[in-house]
Parts: C-alpha cells; sequence; structure tokens
C-alpha cells in the first residue's frame, strides 16, 4: 500500500506494535520472542490503520486510539498463527517468512498466540483504567473493546474459523461459504471500523452505515484473498498460492468461478465505496483501500 496517508498511520502502528506488549519475565523470553517475531515480521496492518482512519475521521487523535489498534493487530496475528499451524490451514510461509510453528514448534506457536490474545486484552483493559473519572470516554473504550472482543470471538472469527475447518473436503453451500466469509475475515475488519466509530462517540445512524461498510469491505476481502490464493503470487502475497486447493477449501472461485468471484468483489467494493463517498477526501484512507484492493483483482 503505496498511500502517504496509509503509510502515516501504519507507521504510527509499527512503532508502537512490539512496544505496548506486555513485559514478560525473562524466564519466558521465548515467548515475548515468538510474539515478536510474528508481530515484527510485517503485514499490511489493515485492521489498526482502519481502526485509527475511522477515529481520524470522526475528529478524535489517533494517537489515543493505539491500544485498541494493537490490540486488533495482537488479535489478527494471533489468528494467524493458529491459523498456519499443521492441525489447521498448514501452511509455511506467512508474511515473507517461516510460519511461527516452523520456527518455534507447534507448542510454542500455540502458546505464542494465547499470548497475542491476552495480550490485547490486557493493553485494552489498562487503557479504560486510566478513564475511571472520565464516565464518557470510559464508555467509549469499554464499547471499542465489546466490538473487538465480540466480533473476533464464538460469535464471530473463531466461528467462522470452526465453519472453515469443518467445510473442509465437502460441497458446502452458498450460504455457508458466505457465513464463513463474515465470520473468519468480515467480522475483524468490521471490528475495525466499530470500534474506531465506538472511540470516536459518532451517532448510531453513522455506526449503522460503519458496519455495512466494514463489512462489505471484509466480505470483499475475503473473496480477493481466495482469488487470490488461485490467481495470485508468492512473492508478492508473503504466502504460498494454492493452499485451498490442497485442503480442498470451499471458497469463492471454486463454488463460482473466477469471473463471477472478480464480478462479485467488485460489486461489493462499489458498495463500501458509495458509503464512504460522502466524506470525500476526509477519507483518503478508505478510498486508498478500496483501490488497492480493486487493483489486486487484475
Ligand atoms: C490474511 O490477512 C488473513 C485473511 C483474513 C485473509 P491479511 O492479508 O490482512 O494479512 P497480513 O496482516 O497483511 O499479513
Ligand atoms: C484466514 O483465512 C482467516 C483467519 C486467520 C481468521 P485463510 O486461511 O484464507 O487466510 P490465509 O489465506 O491463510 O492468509
Ligand atoms: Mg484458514
Ligand atoms: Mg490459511
Ligand atoms: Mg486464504
Amino acid at each position: 500500500m503505496t498511500n502517504a496517508e496509509y503509510r502515516r498511520l501504519m507507521d504510527l502502528v509499527e512503532e508502537n506494535l512490539v512496544g505496548f506488549l506486555p513485559e514478560v519475565d525473562h524466564k519466558s523470553i521465548t515467548l515475548h520472542d515468538s510474539m515478536a517475531y510474528s508481530l515484527s515480521a510485517g503485514g499490511k496492518r489493515l485492521r489498526p490503520v482502519l481502526l485509527l482512519a475511522t477515529c481520524e475521521l470522526f475528529g478524535m487523535n489517533p494517537k489515543e486510539a493505539l491500544p485498541y489498534a494493537c490490540a486488533i493487530e495482537y488479535i489478527h496475528t494471533y489468528s494467524l498463527i493458529h491459523d498456519d499451524l499443521p492441525a489447521m490451514d498448514n501452511d509455511d510461509l506467512r508474511r515473507g517468512k517461516p510460519t511461527n510453528h516452523k520456527v518455534y514448534g507447534d507448542a510454542m506457536a500455540i502458546l505464542a498466540g494465547d499470548g497475542l490474545l491476552h495480550s490485547a486484552f490486557e493493553v485494552m483493559t489498562k487503557d479504560m483504567l486510566l478513564y475511571f473519572d472520565q464516565p464518557e470516554k470510559l464508555q467509549h473504550r469499554a464499547q471499542a473493546a465489546y466490538e473487538i472482543a465480540r466480533r473476533s470471538g464464538v460469535r464471530g472469527m473463531v466461528a467462522g474459523q470452526v465453519a472453515d475447518i469443518e467445510s473442509e473436503n465437502k460441497q458446502c453451500s452458498r450460504e455457508m461459504l458466505d457465513y464463513i466469509h463474515l465470520n473468519k475475515t468480515a467480522q475483524l475488519i468490521t471490528a475495525a471500523v466499530m470500534a474506531g466509530s465506538a472511540l470516536a462517540g459518532i451517532s448510531f445512524e453513522e455506526r449503522k452505515s460503519m458496519s455495512t461498510f466494514g463489512e462489505a469491505l471484509g466480505l470483499a476481502f475475503q473473496i480477493i484473498d481466495d482469488y487470490l490464493d488461485v490467481c495470485g503470487n508468492q512473492d508478492e502475497m508473503g504466502k504460498p498460492v494454492g493452499s485451498d486447493a490442497k485442503l480442498n477449501k470451499s471458497t469463492y472461485a471454486s463454488l463460482y468461478g473466477i469471473e463471477a468471484t472478480v464480478q462479485r468483489a467488485n460489486e461489493l467494493l462499489d458498495r463500501a465505496d458509495e458509503i464512504i463517498a460522502p466524506y470525500y477526501d476526509q477519507a483518503e484512507v478508505f478510498h486508498a483501500v478500496i483501490e488497492h484492493l480493486r487493483g489486486q483483482l487484475k
């Protein structure tokens, strides 16, 4: 992603991501190293950037939202570490580097994922403790943490991962595929914009349109991820291609074919674009994300 506004927020995330991790005892330094390994391996930082961009769009200083931005990237990174494990997608490359379990072993990779997940809630709740004498700000923070918890949990990302695993080697219905995509990926992307919206304290109507935006963008994101698993390039993505076919996963490409996949992704991106259009040049980061995703479909 080369857009300067995106980069500015991404740099803010990069500068703080490892530093915001809770300190660990020296006796468990391997835990810190394995968490830091996956966090530092790169990645587009899409979710924390969307969270910060949403705060900024609605008038909040993004620096104040950093604990929540780091938390959502911890949760995303833990989900990737676990997703790559031999018992799940069994992939060897992530963010252009050997996957966590290839370097630290399966047991430590599971624990690094656990560590990142708990760190997310530690940094968010620690931030909330600073606002006990400011009820409105505290309420916004609690709402942001709730959006992240709910959408990444058993009614969100984890549920989607369960359905994804259970649908391997089966002819899954189109309805089930939508359920998988919506939950395993679109929910965390929606959590990013909804946490940003909560922190900035925007109106119910604005929140509703941001959640529709997040869902459209998130669904397009996973459909494009499926498309790139067929038509993409390992060097550009930093992860293997052909992983879905190898595991006989149900994907948009396998159920609908490539042409319909491209069309559906573009329709969803159009929808996201329409929702964000009224904000014109104030929504530059969102436009840049949409155009970047569109560009991957060529
Ligand atoms: C990969 O997400 C997992 C999916 C939900 C498809 P990203 O493509 O955002 O991965 P990173 O963070 O840039 O590595
Ligand atoms: C991963 O979906 C979604 C989560 C990690 C929650 P995929 O399995 O398609 O992601 P990649 O292709 O390995 O990045
Ligand atoms: Mg997977
Ligand atoms: Mg995978
Ligand atoms: Mg994939």
